[in-house]
């Protein structure tokens, strides 16, 4: 039984990248339906040849939906998200909004699949930067156990949207041609600088995206994860990279490091040591696979591990997570 999928938000960056990976991997389905603003809606998106027109997003569109991939922002979700579980169908959640809710799992394939099987009705995806740091941090955790991570990131201006995406790329033109620039989408210069992560700040000094990362670790470790991040955005288009500095609990060498990540799912070690080659994020853009590199051991510390790492922010850091839950989903 193939089932009823739905899109919130399938207009957005993260939208786009969903319908790709939904043909890509030649998911199952019965129906697709495409639900953005009244502003989209009577757009025509083709998938897999045909043209769909988008719907507005509703209270009543959810009638004989079975799975909905929800990327249209925390406000939205927390706003439709029950309706669509009341219409029957389980919501695959983009936002952050259900993350840390304690009836929500909150799933990385790779690492905690068991996890779907007690949803009830809503299963989070986790934040961008932390789905890519937790599959490289999940296998080397199991193999030396990890006492203590330090993260530090160099985020792409996907992760703030398509709007900011082409807010970039109009700022960098006008830049060049010696032009002023008005932000209107990101509150500050953007072209040609960078900025520590713009999301609210908390009291404690920390802004939300390190405490999404932070705290979303522990859940879908399962344990107290002691992690500290400073997340940055940097100018550009779509993949986050990190810096993680990792304390391990036991005694390691870099060669086994290096084989936990050659075998772990999702992660492919890539560099070019002998050309002072790494991943980049033009390198791995519309790749799959979390990519890492230049493992060394950190001088300070008995069992301290460096490592970088690059990942598609939209694909793996987000529709491909939420793609490969929905495919969970279906094995059942
Ligand atoms: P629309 O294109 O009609 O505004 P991104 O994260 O890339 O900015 O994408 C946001 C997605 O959420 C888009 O598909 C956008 O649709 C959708 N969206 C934004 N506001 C609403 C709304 N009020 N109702 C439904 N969808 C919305």
């Amino acid at each position: 039984n193939k089932p009823n999928v739905a899109i919130m938000g399938a207009t957005g960056a993260v939208g786009a990248e969903l319908l790709e990976l939904l043909e890509e991997r030649n998911f199952p389905l019965n129906s697709l339906k495409l639900l953005a603003s009244a502003r989209s809606a009577g757009k025509k998106i083709n998938f897999r040849g045909e043209d769909i027109t988008v719907e507005e997003l509703t209270h009543d569109c959810f009638e004989g939906v079975d799975i909905v991939l929800a990327s249209a922002g925390g406000s939205l979700s927390k706003e439709y998200a029950p309706s669509a579980v009341k219409a029957g169908a389980v919501v695959v959640d983009n936002t952050s909004h259900y993350r840390m809710d304690p009836e929500v799992p909150l799933v990385v394939p790779e690492i905690n699949p068991e996890d779907i099987k007690w949803n009830k009705g809503i299963i989070a995806n986790p934040n961008c930067s932390t789905i890519l740091m937790v599959l490289a941090l999940w296998p080397l955790h199991k193999k030396f156990g990890v006492k203590r991570t330090v993260c530090s990131t160099y985020q792409a201006a996907s992760g703030a949207g398509a709007l900011a995406m082409q807010e970039l790329e109009q700022e960098t033109a006008a830049k060049l041609q010696g032009e002023d620039f008005e932000n209107t989408v990101i509150n500050q210069p953007y072209a040609f600088n960078l900025f520590p992560h713009n999301s609210p700040m908390k009291e404690n000094g920390y802004v939300e995206e390190e405490l999404k990362m932070m705290n979303e670790t522990s859940k879908i470790f399962h344990e107290d994860s002691k992690v500290t991040a400073t997340c940055v955005r940097v100018p550009i288009m779509r993949a986050h990279s990190e810096s993680l500095n990792i304390e391990f609990d036991n005694a390691y060498t870099i060669e086994e490091a290096y084989e936990v990540l050659r075998s772990a799912p999702g992660v492919e070690v890539f560099e070019n040591r002998e050309e002072n080659l790494w991943a980049t994020p033009l390198d791995v853009s519309g790749k799959d696979p979390v990519y890492v590199g230049r493992l060394r051991r950190d001088v300070t510390l008995d069992n301290g591990l460096e490592l970088w790492l690059v990942g598609d922010q939209v694909r793996k850091g987000a529709a491909l997570n939420a793609v490969q839950i929905a495919e969970l989903l279906l094995e059942g």
